[in-house]
């Protein structure tokens, strides 16, 4: 990346700030206007700055609200770079821009009325850094028109993928509603009907996008959107990665419920096989978010999050929750297993379980999970590849369950042991 090292990087984008050749007048009255829009300023203040500035021929309106105290440095960065950007998109031939819709770790979305079909559709926009990456680049577009033959009603439709001048995008459905993330922030929990329903739909995303091998890698609540009647749509699906899952989820670091809450122990180890059961384990995190209002890991930063997810076990959703059934509890328990070969073995056996428990029965692959044979694997092999866990008190290993099989085993063992004795001691 060629970065201009006299200039300070804009905080928003990392970004130089642009020259004063490419921020012209442009650029000056989109930022008087959005200024405006935003009331950081009234229309009479900037106008006064206007007055000013035409006393300074040399200085710049961005200059006078710096001056006159009306705007901070970083809020004048924030709002060059979001003009930067809606500049380029309104350069998107065939489409108008309408709005924007927000804005993740490495994009923004747009709002925009395809011109020819007279439909909005959603644009994401890769910011400029990503131009210099010929790699990630070819991956973006191949990964998109992989996406794009993708056809399901739980999938955000992939429409187009292109770039105008620096900036690559990506078309899409527009998903009139919100995210699951939108609604946690707003009612923090899901009840338990619900929940159930809005991981039915993604499960059912996720069967249809991995069997044709598409590996999501990114589940969480900002990247599923609800309509007002109940559909849910899985966002991003396809949508290439310039950085490993690690990098990506280090990224979103200090932004709330970025993806170091819902990434899995495999993706954190960056192991490259990455397999279907990742998105159960991101959907299992988010499906706990859902229905607890916490997240299943927290930490003072990124990395504790992700050391949790590959150490603790979550406090178990039904503790968390006392109002979800044992059933719900079992599922997500059986979604978030550490190691991948303990998960569901496919989404159809999750919407399986999904399905009996939204009946009011047990589910039938989550319990056999408990059985003894498979607590004592994993127990072995939790304990040939960490041979140091310090496991941090309160939400410690097993759950009471596996604790009272285990104690059962040891009990049945003595007895075996006693009654062997017995014989030996009354033949010999
Ligand atoms: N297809 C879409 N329709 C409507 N809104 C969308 C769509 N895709 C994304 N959004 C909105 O744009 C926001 C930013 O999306 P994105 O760049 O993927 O970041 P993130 O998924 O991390 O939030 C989302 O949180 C969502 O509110
Ligand atoms: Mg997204």
């Amino acid at each position: 990346m060629t970065q201009d090292s006299d200039k300070k990087p804009s905080e928003a984008t990392g970004q130089p700030p642009e020259s004063g050749s490419r921020a012209g007048s442009g650029f000056e009255t989109m930022l008087g206007r959005v200024v405006v829009e935003r009331g950081l300023v009234s229309e009479a203040e900037l106008q006064e700055a206007h007055n000013r500035r035409e006393l300074d021929p040399g200085g710049s309106l961005a200059d006078v609200l710096l001056g006159s105290g009306y705007m901070t440095p970083s809020q004048i960065d924030r709002l060059r770079s979001e003009i930067e950007s809606e500049r380029s998109t309104q350069r998107i031939p065939g489409y108008k821009i309408v709005r924007k819709l927000g804005a993740g770790a490495m994009a923004t979305v747009y709002l925009a009325r395809q011109l020819s079909l007279d439909r909005l559709v959603a644009i994401k926009v890769l910011p400029r850094r990503y131009s210099d990456n010929a790699d990630f680049i070819a991956r973006f577009q191949k990964e998109g028109r992989a996406a794009a033959k993708l056809n399901d009603p739980n999938i955000v439709a992939a429409f187009d993928v292109g770039n105008s001048g620096e900036h690559h995008y990506f078309v899409m459905e527009f998903v009139d509603g919100e995210t699951v993330y939108d609604r946690i922030v707003a009612n923090k929990k899901f009840d338990e009907r619900e929940a159930v329903s809005v991981a039915r739909q993604v499960a059912s995303a996720l069967r249809h996008a991995h069997e044709r091998g598409f590996i999501h890698r990114d589940i969480k609540p900002k990247n599923i959107m609800m309509t007002s009647n109940g559909v849910v749509k899985l966002a991003d699906l396809g949508l290439a990665r310039a950085l490993s899952d690690k990098e990506a989820a280090e990224a979103e670091a200090g932004r709330a419920f970025g993806t170091p809450f819902y990434i899995s122990p495999e993706q954190i180890r960056g192991k490259v096989d990455i397999g279907p059961q990742a998105d159960i384990y991101g959907l299992g995190a988010t499906l706990y978010h859902m229905v607890t209002g916490s997240v299943p890991f927290t930490g003072k930063n990124p990395s504790e999050v992700m050391h949790r997810h590959l150490k603790d076990q979550p406090v178990p959703p039904d503790e968390a929750n006392p109002a979800i059934s044992s059933g719900l509890a079992q599922i997500i328990e059986m979604m978030m297993a550490k190691d991948p070969r303990d998960r569901y073995r496919n989404a159809a056996e999750l919407i399986e379980d999904l399905d009996l428990v939204a009946d009011g029965q047990s589910p039938r692959h989550a319990r056999s999970a408990l059985d003894i044979a498979s607590v004592v694997s994993s127990i072995a092999r939790d304990t040939a590849d960490e041979p140091v866990v310090v496991r941090s008190s309160g939400s410690s290993g097993m759950s009471g369950l596996q604790m009272a099989i285990i104690a059962g085993l040891i009990v049945s063992l003595l007895v075996n042991l006693g009654l062997l004795a017995l014989l030996a001691s009354s033949t010999g």
